[in-house]
Formats: structure tokens, C-alpha cells, sequence
């Protein structure tokens, strides 16, 4: 018998609903092996769409529910009344308005997916986005239907005393049994998948902030009491984030109380449900002693993201999950700015463009890509993506750039004016935008609708009898599923002028130095004039635009910028170019097995950057990190993953040998003892440091190792531990006896913290000396491996994925064991399942024998029956 096949949705066929639900009343009565929901619903025809005499069934989304009763006006509908099929339950209505009472009984305690109403660690929790309500109760579960929610929660009082759900708590009591029950009402209308409950045996922390308007809100972070004393750095971060928000947006919190619970289980980083977020505990618990500055930054940015979806993601919400990027792509530029604003500017401008750079275009360039609002789905799970939050946050910044600051505040106050209490659409947005400011964006909305990483292809001609200096833009858009020719891109393109004496050029009569070009058409010239020499240009400055820049730069034209341009993304930018260069270089000779050297250029070019001393810290620390294995494999036009391996460490251990003298002389003037501080120029020495720390292990000397031992023994904070760690257990080779020995110490300092275990986990895994299928297939079998935990699966399977040296190069053996993994998971958590196979989908960019192997993997995944939606998806568009 033939499976049936999951089927597709189309944008294009988006209609709204028959009937609206005014009102939502929820009983959830929890109990150890069932709980039961009873929802009570104001339901009320939607006149809009529906004119015609006879009243039409409705159908309501519902998913792995077990129907105890269900009432209409009070009047019981037996079985042959209604339809239940898998997915949906149809009824017949008889009135423009009706009451349904439905109930329900569930089995969180059965329910691996992580959907729905789940346990993690003895508590209830929920996560319901996209489509996760539909396990608690038949409902319109789409974003585009918004009602008042009550929610009353019955639970024992001495296994879950704290009983949580959206809103202001308006009710509480005990009962017999020891039973007691919170009942909480949230004013503000919301779609089904911001609803939330949480019940645990949990402490919290508390704080207040006052708003503009002097409303007191009460701040509340909720831990199981083991981590209460980690919850710091997270309140600050709220308390920073409510304030920003208010000076930048002008948008205020509107509930008298606003919650934060951490669980262990949870499919992604964290959820934005009004009132009561709940996050991965990886995102929100911190001490210096658990935590690295990447962590403590991320916890800043993702406390920020959720706070901020208050206004860009609930209070306007979405019409469909076709426009998603509406909420997240914007919320996510709303961090980012925030982020810049707390740390270093610069150095948030080279992480985000080198993560969208590296996996973004990755994902634009392979079998999934996907417009920023995609036109047709099968599972809406697999498009929580780069493209759809990074990309879609450049997309937003293009048009702050285009706009100005000014101008695009007016958009934002616009949009929310219009759209408050809507679910609203990217049109909605861009309009606001352009109503607000007067600026055309017809052409720009092509970014909304074409996927794919334009090319933009820059050459130019100087003439030396007028001063003329021709500048030539040309932009292309490559192939992509389903959309064969592109349309030219509205392209804010960044740009100035040097000299040569690395001076920045007038660029106009005004004498503006830096320019943001508007480019449009597939081909155009712009003329500068009055230039005494032939200028070098510094392009796509502050990476205005989610493209690649092709430009014919030569060595020595990359190593002046990198001293004179007055744009941090770009010197690192040129940085970056030199060191692709230098390693390309050996990469296509690898086969020929002869000594190759290290480009001498580069070699000298990173001997000036660690001696500049006015570059600030953090830069030069991105500066001096070379092109990571994964964008290289992203800018090959077919990945040989030993030969890049092979190829950076060696040109790495080339930097470190040509200046190991300058390297020690740093890393010994960063290391001095002091307090930890999360603070940005504490955690630029710490990087700084670390990264030279890096480069002396790969002088691969006893010195070095001795070194390591010392940080790693002697840190005082988890980010010094940590990178010395990763230098030790890389450095097995040498010294198998003392990887042993600082792995079993890291365990048994922190086996009780499952956050910190996920490093360890991970370390291994990712290590290029130690992390063999062998190695991996022994870690699951470890105690403190949690195989139903997504974080510890995403550690551990996540790392050997992206452990280039050891994944690709096994004769397909890593292959397999990824297939069998996603096989395997995909019947407990099809989201994780769904998401650790992606590497696999890149089978058609490696060199034959992996690529065939890749494929086979797939193949195999491929031809298993009752295939989940999400893998489903994913395997029948790689194949
Ligand atoms: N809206 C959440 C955020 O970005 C992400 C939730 C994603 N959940 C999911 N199951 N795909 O903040
Ligand atoms: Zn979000």
C-alpha cells in the first residue's frame, strides 16, 4: 500500500476564515498520566466571507486528541454528527453565533514531539508555534483567528505549586486532594500559537521596571531552584530591552506582569507567548563560572528578541505563516540594532553578515531555498530558517537604509498604528513603510518574492585625461527551485573611495565621503569625477545588501584595505578575501601531494594586524580568525573537505610559526586576573586573547600544550576553560593521556549542569582528533546523554555534523549514522529529526564519492514509510 503523501500549501490560496472565536475559555485539569482540556468557544460567522444562505460546517485543526464530549449551545453532538478524521473535526453550525464546548483528554507525559502540552523535567510546558495548539484542542488554529483567552489550571499544589499562563493571574484556590488551581485572563487578543501554561515546581526571580508612561510592571523569571542563582544576566537583559524599545520604537509593555520560564526540553532557542515567555535554558541561564561570553551575548539577544516580539509579532501579528518573516525578520533587525547598541557595533556587523554569509547563502543556494516568504510549504516547521529570520532582518535593514532613521521610525509608527490588534501581512509592512516615507518600493519587494543570492559583478576604468573614474554595476540572481529567471534586485550598495594614500575620496559636490548607491537595473555606470589617480573601491560597506560582491581585487589591494578602510566590515571583509585566497590556493593543489608554501603576503599582512595597536580588540580578533572550514566549503564550487581541512590548519600553523613571538607577547599582555565581567570590552580581551591562545596550540609544541593546561586549569570563567579545552583535545596527537584526564575533570566538575554538558558533548563530537562515529556512537551511550533532550542531540550529532575532518571523510560511515539518527528520531521529535539532516542536503556541492554516498544516505531516509511531514519534506526536495 502506497503512503498518502503529505500535501502542499499555497500562498495563493490563502482565504480567510468562516468564523471568527471571540472568546476562549480553557480548563486544563493535569494529572499524572492524562490531562483534561475542556474549551469553551464564542464562535461567530465571519460575514465577510460568507453571504450565502446556508451556514457552512466548520473545521477545526486537531492533532493526536482524544474527543471526550463535545456540546453546541449546550446540546450534545454524538459521533454521528460530526466528522473526525485524522487532522480535523467537521460540524455542522445552525446559528451565526454559537457556543462550543469541547473536551479533551491528552498525554503530555507521552508527548516526545515537544508540540503541544509536553513535560520536560517534571514540569508542564507548552510550545505552540506554528502549529502546536492543535494538540491541546480542536481549534482554528491559524494566526489570522485572535480571541481573549482565559485560562484556568488545576494541578496537585505539592508537585506543581506555580501554575502559569498568559496574562494578569485573576483567580487562585485550593481544592480537595490536594489540588489547587490559577486562573489568568489575558486582555489582548492573540492567535492560538502565543498561547502558553507552564506548571512546575519552580523559584523565580524578581524585578520591576516602570514604563514611560509609569505603568509598574512586574518582572518575573522562573528556574528550577538549582539555577535560581543564574538568572541575573537575563533580568538585566529584559530590563535593557523594555528600555530600548521605549527609546528607539517608542513601544511600551502592556501587562502588569511579564514572565520567564527556562526548560530543558525545547525544540528551539525560545517563544515569545504574550506575557509568559519560555525559553531553552542554553538561553537564558548564565553564571561566569557556566556560561562563555558567546552565551552570555546570545542570552542578551534572544531575551531582547522575545521582549521585542511583544510589539512586532503579537500585538501585530501575522495573517498566515506564509508571512512569518513579517515578525521575524524584523524582530530579528530590531536585536540586532539593540545588540550593537549594548557591545560593539562593528564586530555585531561582522558576525551577522559572516553567519548569513556562511550558512544563509548556503541554505539560498541548495535544494530548500525559499523566497523570504515563501510561496508554498508542506511543513511550516521547516521554514523557521536563516533565510526567513536573517536574511528577512537584512531585508528590513535595506530598507532602513534606503529610508534613513528618521523616516523608517515614521514607517514603524505607521505600521503599528495601522495594524495594532491585526494579523497583518510583508505588503502591510512595506506599504507602511513607503506611506510614511514617500520612498518607492515597488522594485525592492522583489526581495520578498525571489529566492537565491544575487551577484553583483563590479568593474570599473579610470582615465587619467579627465579624472573620470567609471564604477560598473552589474547584478544577476542565480537559478532556484522553481524560479528559473529573476527579476533585477533594488540593491542599497555601500560605497566609498580611497586614495592612494588610503585616504577616503569626495564622492559628489556635497563632498560626501561614503555613499549608499541605489542600484536597479541589471547593468549601470556611475562616473566619479575629479580623481588624481586610479581609486580603490570599498564595496557593499557595512555589507548594505545580502549579496556577493565580485570584484577583481588584488592581493595588495586587500592588504591596503585592510590597513586604511574606515569601514570595520570591510577591512574584515578583506581580511577574509586574503585568507580564502591563501587557502584556495592550497586547496587546488592538494592532490599533487608536493610542499606547498604559505602566501608570504598574507603571512605579512596578519604580522601588521596583530601588532596594530590602534585597532580595537574585537575586531582584530574577528580579523585575525581565517575563513572557518564552512564558508569555505560555501564559497567552493565543489567542497573537498579534507583539502580544506588540510589547507587552513596548515596556513594557520604558517601564522602561528612566522609570529609566535608577537602571538605570545599578546596573549600574555590580555591575561591578567580580574573579575568576570559580560561587559564588551572585557569580553574583546577575553576573544582576543583566546583566539592568540588558538594559534599558539597550533605551533604544536610542548610549550603550547603546557600553556593550555595552565588556562584550563587556572580560568576563573567558563570562556577561558572552554577555549582551552578545545585547544587540548585537539592537540590529542601529542598528548592522549592529558585530553583524558581534562575531559574527566570537566565532567566531573560539571555533570550536574546539564547546560554546561552540552559543551562537553560537544567538544567532542566536533574535534577533528577525536570525534569518530566510533567516538559519537559512544557518547549516546553515555549516562549524562540525554536522548529525548534536543540540546543534547543538537551537541552531540549537531557537532560531529559540522565536524568537516571527521563527517565527510569516513567512507560513508557518518553518512549512515546520520540516517539512521534521523530515522530513528523522526518517530520521537520530527522537528529535531528534520533539522540534524540538513547537512545531507548539500550532497550535489561535494566532490563524487561523498556526494554519492550523501545521496544514498538520503535514499535511504528516502524509502522509510509513515515519514513525518518535516522529513518528508526536506528528503523529497534534496533528492
Ligand atoms: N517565534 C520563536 C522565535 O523566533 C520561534 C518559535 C519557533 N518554533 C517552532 N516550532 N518552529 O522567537
Ligand atoms: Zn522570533
Amino acid at each position: 500500500m502506497k503512503d498518502a503523501q503529505p500535501s502542499t500549501i499555497y500562498l495563493k490560496d490563502y482565504q480567510a476564515p468562516d468564523y471568527w472565536i471571540d472568546t476562549t475559555h480553557l480548563t486544563f485539569d493535569l494529572h499524572e498520566d492524562h490531562t483534561l482540556v475542556t474549551a469553551v468557544l464564542q464562535m461567530r460567522l465571519n460575514e465577510a466571507v460568507n453571504c450565502g444562505e446556508a451556514l457552512p460546517a466548520l473545521t477545526l485543526h486537531g492533532e493526536d486528541l482524544d474527543l471526550v464530549s463535545l456540546h453546541r449551545d449546550g446540546e450534545e453532538l454524538e459521533n454521528d454528527r460530526y466528522q473526525l478524521v485524522k487532522g480535523s473535526l467537521t460540524l455542522p453550525v445552525e446559528q451565526p453565533r454559537f457556543q462550543l464546548q469541547i473536551v479533551t483528554r491528552i498525554r503530555p507525559q507521552e508527548n516526545t514531539s515537544l508540540e503541544g502540552l509536553y513535560k520536560s523535567n517534571g514540569m508542564f510546558c507548552t510550545q505552540c508555534e506554528a502549529e502546536g495548539f492543535r494538540k491541546i484542542t480542536y481549534y482554528l488554529d491559524r494566526p489570522d483567528v485572535m480571541s481573549v483567552f482565559t485560562t484556568k489550571v488545576i494541578a496537585s499544589q505539592a508537585r506543581y505549586p506555580v501554575l502559569l499562563a498568559n496574562g494578569n493571574a485573576i483567580d487562585r484556590g485550593e481544592l480537595d486532594n490536594d489540588r489547587h488551581y490559577v486562573t489568568w485572563e489575558d486582555p489582548f487578543k492573540k492567535p492560538s500559537y502565543l498561547f502558553a501554561l507552564v506548571a512546575g515546581d519552580l523559584e523565580y526571580v524578581e524585578d520591576h521596571f516602570t514604563t514611560m508612561n509609569g505603568r509598574e510592571v512586574t518582572l518575573r523569571l522562573f528556574t528550577e531552584s538549582h539555577n535560581i542563582h543564574k538568572c541575573d544576566h537575563a533580568m538585566i537583559s529584559l530590563k535593557k530591552s523594555m528600555k530600548w524599545d521605549e527609546d528607539v520604537y517608542g513601544r511600551e509593555y502592556d501587562l502588569d506582569i511579564f514572565m520567564i520560564v527556562a526548560v530543558d526540553h525545547f525544540n528551539m532557542g525560545a517563544m515569545e507567548n504574550k506575557g509568559l515567555n519560555i525559553f531553552n535554558s542554553s538561553c537564558v541561564l548564565a553564571s561566569p563560572e557556566t556560561a562563555t561570553d558567546a552565551t552570555y551575548q546570545k542570552i542578551e539577544a534572544i531575551v531582547a528578541h522575545e521582549y521585542f516580539h511583544n510589539w512586532s509579532g503579537n500585538r501585530v501579528t501575522c495573517r498566515d505563516w506564509f508571512q512569518l518573516s513579517l515578525k521575524e525578520g524584523f524582530t530579528v533587525f530590531r536585536d540586532a540594532e539593540f545588540s550593537a547598541d549594548m557591545n560593539s557595533r562593528g564586530v555585531k556587523r561582522i558576525q551577522d553578515a559572516s553567519v548569513l554569509r556562511t550558512a544563509q547563502f548556503a541554505e539560498d543556494a541548495g535544494p530548500m531555498a525559499h523566497p523570504i516568504r515563501p510561496e508554498s510549504f508542506i511543513e511550516i516547521s521547516n521554514f523557521y530558517t536563516l533565510t526567513v529570520y536573517e536574511k528577512g532582518c537584512e531585508v528590513v535593514r535595506m530598507i532602513h537604509t534606503l529610508l534613513g532613521a528618521d523616516k523608517f521610525r515614521k514607517g514603524t509608527d505607521l505600521y503599528f498604528d495601522r495594524h495594532d490588534g491585526e494579523a497583518a501581512t510583508c505588503e502591510d509592512f512595506v506599504k507602511a513603510m513607503e506611506d510614511a516615507s514617500g520612498v518607492d518600493l515597488t522594485q525592492f519587494r522583489n526581495w520578498y518574492s525571489q529566492s537565491g543570492t544575487p551577484v553583483v559583478t563590479v568593474t570599473d576604468r579610470y582615465e587619467a585625461e579627465t579624472g573620470d573614474y567609471h564604477l560598473t554595476i552589474a547584478q544577476s540572481c542565480p537559478a532556484t527551485p522553481g524560479q528559473e529567471h529573476k527579476k533585477p534586485f533594488h540593491i542599497p550598495l555601500g560605497l566609498a573611495l580611497l586614495d592612494e594614500q588610503g585616504q577616503l575620496l569626495p564622492l559628489n559636490a556635497e563632498g560626501d565621503k561614503e555613499q549608499v548607491l541605489s542600484i536597479k537595473q541589471s547593468e549601470e555606470t556611475f562616473v566619479f569625477k575629479g580623481c588624481k589617480s586610479k581609486p580603490l573601491p570599498s564595496l557593499l560597506r557595512n555589507f548594505s545588501a545580502p549579496v556577493r560582491v565580485r570584484y577583481d581585487y588584488s592581493k595588495d589591494d586587500l592588504v591596503f584595505l585592510m590597513k586604511h578602510d574606515t569601514d570595520s566590515f570591510n577591512r574584515w571583509d578583506a581580511c577574509q578575501r586574503l585568507g580564502v585566497m591563501a587557502i584556495e590556493q592550497l586547496v587546488e593543489r592538494f592532490d599533487e601531494q608536493a610542499e606547498q608554501a604559505v602566501d608570504s603576503q598574507l603571512l605579512d599582512a596578519f604580522g601588521v594586524l596583530i601588532a596594530d595597536p590602534k585597532l580595537e580588540h574585537a575586531v582584530k580578533a574577528e580579523m585575525l580568525c581565517l575563513p572557518t572550514e564552512a564558508s569555505l566549503a560555501e564559497q567552493a564550487e565543489v567542497i573537498k573537505p579534507l583539502a580544506i581541512v588540510a589547507a587552513r590548519k596548515k596556513v594557520k600553523q604558517a601564522i602561528a610559526e612566522t609570529h609566535s613571538a608577537a602571538l605570545l607577547a599578546l596573549y600574555n599582555q590580555l591575561s591578567h586576573e580580574r573579575d568576570y565581567c559580560p561587559e564588551a570590552a572585557d569580553i574583546a580581551e577575553r576573544t582576543l586573547k583566546n583566539v592568540c591562545l588558538g594559534y599558539l596550540a597550533a605551533l604544536d609544541d610542548a610549550e603550547s600544550l603546557q600553556r593550555m593546561a595552565a588556562q584550563y586549569n587556572g580560568a576563573s570563567n567558563m570562556t577561558d576553560r572552554r577555549a582551552a579545552l578545545g585547544c587540548i583535545v585537539d592537540a590529542r596527537h601529542r598528548d592522549e593521556h592529558l585530553v583524558e584526564q581534562v575531559l574527566t575533570d570537566f565532567y566531573d566538575r560539571y555533570k550536574d549542569d546539564a547546560n554546561v554538558m552540552d559543551g562537553w558533548f560537544a567538544v567532542q563530537s566536533g574535534s577533528a582528533e577525536l570525534g569518530t562515529v566510533e567516538k559519537v556512537q559512544a557518547l549516546m551511550q553515555h549516562d549524562s546523554f540525554d536522548p529525548t533532550s534536543p540540546n543534547k542531540l543538537r551537541s552531540l550529532i549537531g557537532g560531529f555534523t559540522g565536524n568537516m575532518a571527521r563527517f565527510h571523510t569516513t567512507g560513508g560511515a557518518g553518512y549512515e549514522f546520520l540516517a539512521d539518527r534521523v530515522i530513528e528520531l523522526d518517530k520521537q521529535n520530527p522537528q529535531v529529526a528534520s533539522r540534524v539532516m540538513m547537512p545531507l542536503t548539500r550532497w550535489k556541492k561535494f566532490e563524487p564519492v561523498a556526494s554519492g554516498l550523501m545521496k544514498k544516505a538520503l535514499q535511504r531516509i528516502k524509502a522509510v514509510h509513515d515519514l513525518s511531514t518535516d522529513v518528508y519534506e526536506v528528503v523529497n526536495k534534496s533528492l
